[in-house]
């Protein structure tokens, strides 16, 4: 069966790698950019599900600017929680399936990492409060939806720590990177690729089925951004790699707080739905090969 899919997004990390990669299996997939429906009108949103009647909706479009959040709440909750909101009621109403796509930011990271699904949460900034109001949001609204944590989400394409670090070095100017956040950094084709291998699963699951509800998905392996940095800088510069400082969350001010270890456990992903996330490292690998062919 050809399952056919309502994608929100084009332009993002996550969306573009969606696209990428449904060509690879049985599917039919139409994307809706912003231009094509703003997820600020949470109403639209509900509209072209329930004009597409599609088998399954996958949610890669969402109010991702961390710090510009903090003043731009009503907006963020518009897009994160409002509109995933009415894209699950509306998936309810004609009986599609939902993937929602969340954030590792939904904890605070002060304690008790890696978390697991039911493990409390306590966002500390409004992007995660209106990424965790989404999760509850959909979950409320349909009962075959799945929401996916995630975190650190890199790429070859938008705007990612991966490409921003390969710009500063560019620079020449001294790096000095936050040390004592630590977290799982997660290709976007990795999480791409799990959604798409379940998309025929989820399109015919019945409400009840164990593969509905909340799931980890992050690339196996842990490292602080100053880690991070450096392990972008030998793949991708080899012996060029420039120094990377090391600063603190307490001495690197942002308008939004970070959780300083918000890294999740992802055993459930392997239990439910069979699939181990291989290494950051081998996944950064891949991306920075990539961004060498451009
Ligand atoms: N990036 C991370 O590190 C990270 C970490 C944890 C979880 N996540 C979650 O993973 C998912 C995918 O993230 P990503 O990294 O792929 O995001 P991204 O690259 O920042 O892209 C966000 C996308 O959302 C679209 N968008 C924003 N506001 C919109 C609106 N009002 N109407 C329609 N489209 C809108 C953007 O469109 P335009 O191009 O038009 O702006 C863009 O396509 C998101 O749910 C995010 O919260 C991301």
């Amino acid at each position: 069966m050809i399952v056919k899919i309502l994608q929100f997004g084009t332009t993002g990390q996550l969306a573009i790698e969606l696209l990428r990669q449904a060509p690879n299996h049985a599917l039919a997939v139409t994307a809706l950019g912003r231009a094509d429906c703003d997820l600020a009108d949470p109403a639209a949103a509900a509209k072209a599900v329930i004009a597409a009647k599609p088998d399954l909706v996958v949610i890669a479009a969402a109010y991702t600017a961390v710090d510009l959040a903090e003043t731009e709440r009503d907006l963020a909750h518009r897009v994160n929680a409002l509109a995933p909101g009415a894209i699950a009621a509306a998936c309810d109403q004609v009986g599609a399936a939902l993937v929602n796509v969340s954030t590792d930011y939904v904890f605070d990271g002060a304690g008790g990492a890696p978390y697991a699904e039911d493990a409390p949460t306590n966002p500390l900034q409004v992007y995660g409060a209106t990424k965790l109001a989404g999760e509850q949001a959909v979950s409320a609204a349909c009962a075959r939806s799945l929401n996916i944590r995630t975190s650190w989400v890199v790429s070859a394409h938008g705007k990612n720590f991966v490409k921003t670090m390969l710009r500063l070095a560019a620079a020449g100017n001294p790096l000095t990177v936050v040390d004592d956040q630590e977290g799982r950094p997660t290709a976007a084709a990795d999480l791409a690729r799990f959604i798409l291998s379940q998309a025929g699963r989820l399109a015919a699951a019945k409400a009840g089925d164990p593969a509905f509800g909340l799931v980890h998905f992050a690339n196996a392996g842990e490292v602080s951004w100053r880690g991070f940095a450096k392990a972008i800088f030998a793949e991708a510069l080899g012996d060029a790699a420039p120094e990377v400082g090391a600063t603190t969350t307490a001495q690197y001010v942002t308008p939004a707080k970070r959780p300083l270890r918000a890294t999740m456990d992802t055993a459930k992903v392997k239990r439910v739905f069979g699939v181990s996330p291989r290494s950051w490292r081998a996944a950064l690998s891949e991306i920075v090969a990539e961004l060498k062919a451009q």
